[in-house]
């Protein structure tokens, strides 16, 4: 016995006996107490039960009357059964607690037992603590297979460096965003996923990691179908705007040349009549000025400099040409990008997103000077275009396009994401706006 428990039992004994001896509601309270007390130092209640019963035989020793035996130890057990309450009382809450604990832990059983999800957890050092029964409809494993081995094997080779980037990362107590990983199946293949992961901690310390795994393989080769589909869309399209835009050169503008000389030759054998002259001569700048639209039609619709010389030159010319149609200051930049040809698809992409940010600048911003940079970091080609306008007024980026408008800006980054790039806007009320477009080069083409 300690000296804690030498301290209560003696205190319960004093207790004992001044109730024995007449102390009645006052020493009952003691006993209740007493009983508190016990519990807050962590004495047993079977050592509390043995330390009463010796009290007890000790009084009985000095009793002869049967009569006074039976009344002190109906009066003790009275006293040992107040002092017991608050053990009684503690147990029940306890009990209940328990039954609370395990509903609440049956339900989280259940919601990961059912879950559609991948639900798993990982050692510090990447060991698979647990996984739940969807990881065998998933991967097709048995998760004995890898229920206590490390992670790293599930994962795609190309994968692998940004998983384990991220084990660390959550292991230092942050939360990642949301990314995809690819896990490898029980057939060979591989599984896309979305990965959510949040650091385990336990008494505040990280003891592992704690993740979802949602299995987003469907949705992305529907995406990849959709984009092929897109871009097949966008190829057909260019491909038709380029012969649209040859035959009218080529059709259109050679017979309306052909019209021009056979009405100069009339012209000449006419000269004498003045008046007829004077029709001829106005037939002739009617046809010059159809000329003059056709071939500016046909450059809008392809333009040759893009097949000719190349994207920074056709830029350069669409830019000169805006700017004298429309007044505006546009500067172009084209550092580091020498060469003349980048793939075509890239090309066509970046000039077509360039007509639909000057067309945006005039229509929209209130610009007066626009910059437009092409510049080549090594593994990819990017441009950029500012104005100094009025800036968009919310994000109309994810506004719903309306009566066939508002699809420019949409259409521009769909452009950039279908060959793997990257699109990204920054406006500011009355400080104007900036496009930003990267798109990686093929590694054949760097
Ligand atoms: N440079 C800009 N300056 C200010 N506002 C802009 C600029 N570019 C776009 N906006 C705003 O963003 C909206 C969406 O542009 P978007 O090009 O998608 O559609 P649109 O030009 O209205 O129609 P569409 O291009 O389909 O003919 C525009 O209506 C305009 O309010
Ligand atoms: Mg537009």
């Amino acid at each position: 016995m300690n000296v804690v428990e030498l301290e209560i039992f003696s205190l319960y004994k004093s207790a004992l006996l001044d109730y024995l001896n007449g102390g009645g509601e006052h020493a009952l309270r003691w006993a209740y107490e007493f009983g508190r007390r016990a519990l807050a130092k962590e004495i047993r209640s079977i050592d509390l039960i043995a330390s009463h019963q010796e009290t007890l035989e000790e009084l009985l020793a000095n009793v002869s009357s049967k009569e006074e035996s039976v009344r002190l130890t109906q009066s003790a057990t009275y006293f040992l059964m107040e002092s017991l309450s608050s053990f009684e009382m503690t147990f029940r809450g306890y009990r209940e607690a328990i039954a609370t604990l395990q509903q609440s832990e049956e339900r989280y059983r259940r919601l990961i037992d059912t879950a559609r999800d991948v639900i798993y957890t990982l050692t510090t050092e990447g060991i698979i603590k647990s996984l739940n029964p969807v990881f065998e409809t998933i991967t097709g494993w048995a998760r004995t297979d890898w229920i206590g081995k490390p992670f790293m094997p599930l994962i795609h080779p190309d994968d692998l460096p940004l998983a384990l980037g991220i084990h660390s990362f959550v292991l230092s107590g942050q939360t990642p965003p949301v990314f995809d990983l690819r896990i490898c199946a029980f057939d060979g293949g591989y599984r896309v996923t979305e990965i959510t992961t949040v650091p385990e901690i336990y008494q505040g310390k990280v003891i592992g990691t704690f993740g979802i795994a949602r299995d987003i393989t469907e949705r992305k080769e529907t995406q990849d179908q959709l984009k092929k589909l897109a871009k097949r869309v966008l190829d057909a399209q260019e491909e038709e705007r380029r012969r649209l835009a040859r035959e009218l050169h080529d059709d259109l503008c050679q017979w309306l040349s052909g019209m021009k000389l056979t009405i100069g030759m009339v012209e000449e054998s006419v000269s004498a009549d003045k008046k007829s002259s004077a029709k001829l001569r106005k037939i002739k700048d009617q046809i010059n000025d159809r000329i003059v639209e056709v071939r500016s039609l046909s450059t809008l619709l392809r333009p040759p400099a893009l097949d000719d010389f190349g994207i920074s030159v056709a830029m350069e010319r669409y830019c000169d040409d805006y700017s004298k149609i429309y007044e505006l200051q546009i500067s172009f930049d084209k550092d580091g990008t020498d060469r003349v040809h980048y793939p075509t698809e890239i090309e066509i992409a970046f000039y077509r997103i360039l007509q639909e940010a000057l067309s945006n600048v005039v229509k929209h911003s209130h610009a007066h000077a626009v910059l437009v940079s092409l510049k080549e970091k090594g593994s990819s080609l990017g441009l950029e275009i500012s104005d100094d306008g009025i800036g968009i007024p919310s994000e109309p980026v994810k506004q719903k396009p309306t009566n066939g408008h508002g699809f420019g800006l949409i259409s521009m980054r769909e452009r950039a994401e279908l060959l793997g790039g990257t699109f990204h806007l920054v406006s500011t009320a009355g400080k104007g706006t900036m496009i930003h477009i990267d798109i990686p080069l093929p590694s054949n083409d760097i």
